[in-house]
């Protein structure tokens, strides 16, 4: 099987390490990649992962067998459509499945429709009903951007004038969602799905702020663990019955089914989990800490999907813990340095640890940085406190200049 991987994230370079231990792989490629799957695969950094038509020349070039969408750009902009109509094997969703993602008014609508569990939502376009809905809440809300808006779309207070002001921006060119504020703990669970039945993968928990105790601005997730221990299956099958039943019965019915991944962003309150948000991709670093657990020939599980085969795969996952510790550069989640020289990495991935890169490129035999979130460092081990201990050994040794991570990746921390 000869695999191309889209995205330069550790998303994608934990992808494509798994790939790269299936027995069924004979060529593995990414587009555009990092100096991290450039060990492993051939990058072609020159294509843009959303340019549908350098990717299917690319794929027939390349002889092409299946290609695996890391992030949410080149799915909302229809590269799985494109490919499908070529006749390449995608996993990914398709564009109007990403819409799920890429619109919180549309994914709200459809979680009201087929009667998923999720926070009480008002949705305004307009500044003065806004305001007048603003001036009458009574209890705590969030106020959201519609659209995609990498992590920074949400606000958080109860300061009125504040939430006018952020209204005021984005009403601009997009649309608003007053939200109930829930309060609980959150958690992420994955569906594999193949476009007719879903496999659930262990829930995982990532830690959203940028400070430890959940303090700081958000980001797009400084750290992750997977399995989550407070997590019991009594509430999992609670997440079956309120929230992935009733999801996958509304895609059938709407049309939507896809093959690939679908991300619920739960939050579980006294009331029960309710959906914050859908992805339709893996999340980054949620990825980087549930594909080691899977034990699985991934070649294998990838064909089965996009053949329509899933209900019949024994899905092998391992009982150990993973936790991911994410290195960010100095100013992120502001504005942050790149292209700064890595001196020092630990050395190639072992079996109870990996160092996923992200944006990274190459100077001659440096590594250079390229994004905020730098390096994914995962360790492995039979609970979290093994699995958090292998992870923070090996981050020292990652060394960069102003280099810098959470250092409670694996607490129970409510905010995250
Ligand atoms: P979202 O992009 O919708 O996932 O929101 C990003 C983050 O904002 C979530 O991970 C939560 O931490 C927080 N958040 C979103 N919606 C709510 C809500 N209804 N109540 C409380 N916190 C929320
Ligand atoms: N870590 C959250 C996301 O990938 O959306």
């Amino acid at each position: 099987m000869r695999a191309l991987i889209l995205g330069r994230g550790a998303r994608e370079h934990a992808l494509t390490w798994k790939f790269s231990r299936s027995f069924r792989i004979s060529g593995l490629y990414c587009v555009p990649g990092n100096a991290g799957t450039n060990e492993l695969a051939t990058n072609f950094p020159e294509i843009s992962e959303t340019d549908a038509a350098a990717l299917i020349n690319v794929c027939r070039r390349e002889r092409i067998d299946l290609v695996f969408v890391g992030g949410e750009a080149p799915l909302a902009a229809g590269v799985v459509d494109a490919l499908q109509e070529a006749g390449i094997p995608a996993v990914g969703a398709t564009a109007a499945a990403a819409q799920l993602e890429a619109s919180k008014t549309i994914s709200k609508d459809f979680m009201r429709r087929h009667g998923v569990a999720t926070a009480e939502a008002a949705v305004f376009s307009d500044i003065d009903a806004f305001e007048e809905h603003v001036q009458s809440l009574e209890r705590p809300v969030v106020i959201k951007k519609s659209g995609l808006a990498e992590g920074k779309g949400v606000l958080e207070t109860d300061d009125k004038d504040e939430m006018i002001a952020f209204a005021r921006t984005i009403l601009q060119d997009d649309q608003i969602l007053v939200e109930e504020r829930l309060s609980g703990y959150e958690i992420t669970i994955f569906a594999l799905t193949d476009g007719t039945s879903y496999t659930l993968l262990p829930p995982c928990a990532d830690y959203k702020k940028a400070g430890d105790g959940g303090t700081g601005p958000n980001t797009g997730g400084m750290g992750a663990i997977c399995p989550v221990p407070w997590v019991t299956p009594e509430l999992l099958e609670e997440v079956r019955v309120r929230v992935v039943n009733p999801t996958f019965a509304g895609l059938e019915l709407e049309g939507l089914q896809y093959v690939g991944v679908l991300y619920f962003g739960l939050m579980i309150t006294d009331d029960g989990p309710k959906v914050l948000e859908y992805n339709v991709r893996f999340g980054d670093p949620e990825a980087q800490v549930v594909l080691p657990l899977i034990k699985s020939d991934f070649g294998n599980l990838c064909e089965a999907m996009v053949e329509g085969k899933l209900a019949d795969f024994p899905l092998e996952l391992s009982t150990k813990t993973a936790l991911g510790v994410v290195l960010a550069s100095p100013g992120y989640p502001g504005s942050y340095r790149r292209a700064i020289p890595v001196d020092e990495l630990p050395l190639d991935n072992r079996k109870e640890l990996m160092v996923f890169h992200a944006g990274t490129t190459t100077d001659g035999d440096r590594v250079l940085t390229g994004s905020g979130r730098c390096f994914t460092v995962v360790g492995l081990g039979r609970e979290l406190l093994e699995a958090r201990s292998t992870a923070y050994a090996a981050v020292k040794n990652v060394r960069f200049e102003g280099a810098w991570c959470r250092s409670d990746i694996g607490g129970m921390i409510f905010g995250q």
